[in-house]
């Protein structure tokens, strides 16, 4: 293990700062960033854990903090388009998907530019890198006060699930980062979606915030090969861990009825037997996948928090943001290590 002795020291107690997203709290998370350290800032899909991008130690702090494997490489964050283009090679279809999603809920992996500012280790070692524009306006603020790009992994700890809300970075990550924004409850609820062009190709690395459908009918064409990483040895986003999203109670996907004492997570109405569950939440009584994708993280997190051994999650229709929300519900249901 590397760094296994800067892992504690990195991640050593230090108090939270809790900012407010107004002018001053916006300051001094720039400032902040810009002297290395780590500010977790609300984007439109979910809390992300910023670091200066340009910088190795602050960048190898991020990943102690986190707990999370060097070889997994971060998502850089810029305040608009143009500060974006400059960091990557963008072909014609990336510019397509630039100019159609940013700022938006779309990630683009692109070749790095030769003057990209995103240092190596935030990359780890990769030729490419991974870029988005956030649409959030306290984000887009903290990016253009920080004048770097920020690196920025959801803000809770590898293989937890991911933060919706200011309340949920603390519970993970308090004492351990310097400060988090508390911008509210994010909007969109999933993370970017995230598209590779490289090699020619435009592939769907990530399912997430904008819908398949929507990235094709921008783009004129179907996506390149079927869906995240064909080959799972050698997986296109290295972050793509089959267990992702844990929490601490098993997960029961595609539950027709409700087993008593268990947690049930619904969509568009009530299951056979809720009535005797531990805890139940619909994601959307109506059946409307935008407020589902919403409400997903928060639901998961109170959910385990109920102490039921088991979460059951009804059949969750696999279109549009339903694509992303059940890649997460695979994750959080993949087998795990204790
Ligand atoms: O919505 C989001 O994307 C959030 C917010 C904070 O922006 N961020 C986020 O970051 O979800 P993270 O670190 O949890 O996920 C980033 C994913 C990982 O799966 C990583 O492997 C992949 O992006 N990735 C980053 N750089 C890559 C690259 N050069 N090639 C392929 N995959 C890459
Ligand atoms: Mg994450």
């Amino acid at each position: 293990m590397t760094g296994a002795a800067s892992i504690g020291a990195d991640a050593a107690w230090r108090p939270t700062e809790r900012l407010r997203p107004d002018a001053a709290g916006i300051a001094r998370a720039g400032a902040l960033l810009r002297a290395g350290r780590l500010v977790a800032l609300p984007t439109e899909t979910v809390y992300g854990l910023g670091a200066d991008g340009r910088d190795a130690a602050a960048v190898a702090s991020l990943y102690a903090a986190k707990e999370r494997p060097r070889f997994n490489p971060l998502i850089a964050h810029l305040p608009d388009a143009e500060a974006a283009l400059r960091e990557g090679a963008f072909g014609p279809d990336a510019r397509r998907l630039a100019a159609a999603f940013w700022p938006g809920a779309l990630t683009l992996v692109v070749p790095a530019a030769a003057g990209s500012r995103v240092c190596d280790l935030a990359r780890a070692g990769l030729p490419s890198v991974a870029l988005r524009v956030p649409s959030h306006p306290v984000a887009r603020a903290i990016l253009a006060a920080a004048g770097t790009p920020v690196v920025a992994p959801s803000a809770n700890r590898s293989g937890r699930i991911s933060p919706t809300r200011a309340d949920h970075v603390l519970a993970d990550l308090d004492g351990r980062i310097d400060a988090v924004v508390d911008g509210g409850p994010t909007a969109v609820g999933i993370e970017s979606t995230i598209v590779a062009c490289l090699d020619g190709r435009v592939r769907l690395l990530r399912p997430g915030g904008v819908a398949r459908d929507a990235i094709e009918a921008a783009l004129g064409r179907a996506l390149d090969g079927t869906g995240p990483a064909e080959d799972p040895a050698a997986p296109l986003a290295p972050g793509l861990l089959a267990s992702h999203y844990a929490p601490r109670a098993a997960v029961r996907l595609d539950a027709a009825a409700i087993r008593p004492g268990e947690a049930a997570l619904l969509f568009g109405g009530p299951l056979p037997g809720v009535e005797a569950a531990a805890l139940a939440l619909d994601l959307s009584p109506t059946g409307d996948l935008a407020e589902a994708a919403q409400a997903l993280f928060a639901h998961l997190h109170r959910l385990d928090a109920s102490g039921a051994a088991t979460i059951a999650v009804a059949p969750i229709p696999r279109r549009g943001l339903g694509e992303g929300i059940a890649d997460r519900l695979e994750r959080a249901a993949a087998d795990r290590p204790s």
